[in-house]
């Protein structure tokens, strides 16, 4: 597969998707939604891979949103399917059996912000900025971006945000539970790649399960979802990643897991 708007690579089980439009912030054309798309494919379809990271080119930007410059030429079904699109995409990393981590390495607004809000979590550069500046431009976020970030940050921070367009500093956005390391540009990939190492080494089942198991339970109640974590606990107790990690705790090694779904 050709990508002209993103990069995909894969090392040791690491996937690295970059938003690749340095030039424009990394906005996001539709070239690079559809780019997106595929790459998705390819990691969903790739048994070897255990973690997704995202990050933008350069050093001034994550993504800056949706292309502005494609807007002029939306009518209402076209808006609609592009934000249809959108939602796809960020549902698609929520719905990922891997863990997948933001590393945000600028500006993280609008569409960018809403992408992010998708990962499972987030590192930032001490320059990074999150927003959903939509407002300015007599709009609203159109990737979930209201749905996503109130129940991230409250709702009243969310709503500041959302209606003023304000931007939140990288320091600002751990304060409030958005990300969850913040280091300087120039350790950021390093520290996100040791973290995404130290997940790549545990049971692919396991990660899956609690991955579901956690955004299952967060959109129902308390003893629905415990009862999600029960099912999810069976099976995993059940696989033989949890033979192996048992067995080698046991026999005071280190578990080598297999990293696959067949059991
Ligand atoms: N869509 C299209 N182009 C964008 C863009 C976007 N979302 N964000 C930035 N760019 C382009 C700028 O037009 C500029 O292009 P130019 O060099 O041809 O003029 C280039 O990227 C660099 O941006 P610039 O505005 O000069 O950088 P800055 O450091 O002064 O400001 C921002 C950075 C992020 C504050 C500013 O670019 C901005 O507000 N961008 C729009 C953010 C936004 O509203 N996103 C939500 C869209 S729904």
């Amino acid at each position: 597969m050709v990508y002209d708007n993103i990069i995909f690579k894969v090392e040791k089980g690491v996937a690295t998707i970059t938003f690749n439009r340095p030039e424009v912030l990394n906005a996001l054309n539709e070239a690079s939604l559809q780019e997106f798309s595929n790459a998705l494919d390819a990691v969903a379809s790739d048994e070897d891979i255990r973690v997704l990271v995202l990050t933008g080119a350069g050093e001034k930007s994550f993504v800056a949103g949706a292309d502005i410059t494609e807007f002029l030429r939306f009518n209402v079904l076209k808006a609609k399917l592009f934000s249809e699109t959108g939602h796809t995409l960020v549902h698609r990393l929520q719905e990922l059996s891997i863990p997948v981590i933001a590393a945000v390495n600028g500006f993280a607004l609008g569409g960018g912000c809403e992408i992010v809000l998708g990962c499972d979590f987030i590192y930032a550069s001490e320059n990074a900025m999150f927003g959903l500046p939509e407002i300015n431009l007599g709009i609203i976020p159109g990737f979930g971006g209201t749905q996503r970030l109130p129940r991230l940050v409250g709702k009243n921070m969310a709503k500041e945000m959302i209606f003023t367009g304000k931007m939140i500093s990288a320091a600002e956005a751990h304060t409030v539970g958005l990300v969850n390391t913040v280091c300087s540009q120039d350790q950021l990939m390093s520290e996100v790649m040791k973290t995404a190492a130290a997940m790549a080494s545990k049971g692919k089942a396991s990660l899956r399960a609690a991955k579901q198991a956690i955004n299952s339970g967060m959109d129902v109640d308390l003893k629905t979802g415990c009862r999600i974590e029960i099912d999810a606990f069976a099976i995993c107790l059940s696989s033989s990643d949890a033979k192996e990690g048992t067995e080698a705790f046991l026999e005071k090694r280190k578990a080598n897991f297999k990293g696959t779904l067949q059991e």
